[in-house]
């Protein structure tokens, strides 16, 4: 699953069809979520400066947050009997990256080695493990209707940058990466 991206910065997570939950406006935010999963460990293993970590790992924070919130949005409209479980899994998955995040920021930070671990594992556990169960019940192109109001701040990977993709997406399905 590890790779390289076109300029060459090593991957932990490259993006597989077979993560899709078959709605578009979700798997584009778990595509997201690789981007900054990714963009947080090529940070760790060019040592860059702490600020620069703390902004990245901060952005990766306020969207995962962001996209729980929007799956549970969804999962209450179609009446998922496996909401609160889901819910109880979201907050320890935003337990675990607070946590992360906090170590990160400590002298004594985790290795890349046990970053690259962790990240890959949570979000196999929340993708492969926790969100294929919602996925018959969701249609493939809907999308939680408080989005506009649930947006993060973060100046990337916004919600408007989100729905832009996914917009172009419908209109050219086959420009997928
Ligand atoms: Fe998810």
């Amino acid at each position: 699953m590890t790779g390289q991206t076109d300029t060459g910065c090593p991957t932990l997570i490259q993006w597989q069809p077979y993560y899709s939950v078959g709605n578009r406006y979700l798997d584009n935010q778990h595509r997201q979520i690789i981007s900054l999963v990714n963009r947080t460990y090529q940070s760790i293993l060019l040592g860059e400066e702490k600020e620069t970590l703390r902004t990245v790992m901060r952005r990766l924070v306020d969207y995962v947050d962001h996209h729980f919130h929007d799956e549970e949005i969804l999962m209450q409209k179609h009446d998922f009997p496996g909401l609160e479980s889901h819910r109880a899994e979201h907050s320890r998955l935003t337990k675990d990256t607070h946590d992360l995040q906090r170590a990160c920021l400590q002298d004594d930070s985790p290795s890349a080695q046990e970053v690259l671990s962790f990240l890959k594992q949570w979000f196999l556990t929340h993708v492969i493990g926790d969100d294929k169960q919602y996925a018959s019940y969701l249609s493939e192109d809907e999308v939680p209707v408080e989005v506009s109001a649930s947006a993060p701040k973060a100046e990337a990977f916004s919600t408007a940058e989100v729905l832009e993709r996914f917009r172009k997406e419908q209109e050219d399905p086959t420009d997928d990466e």
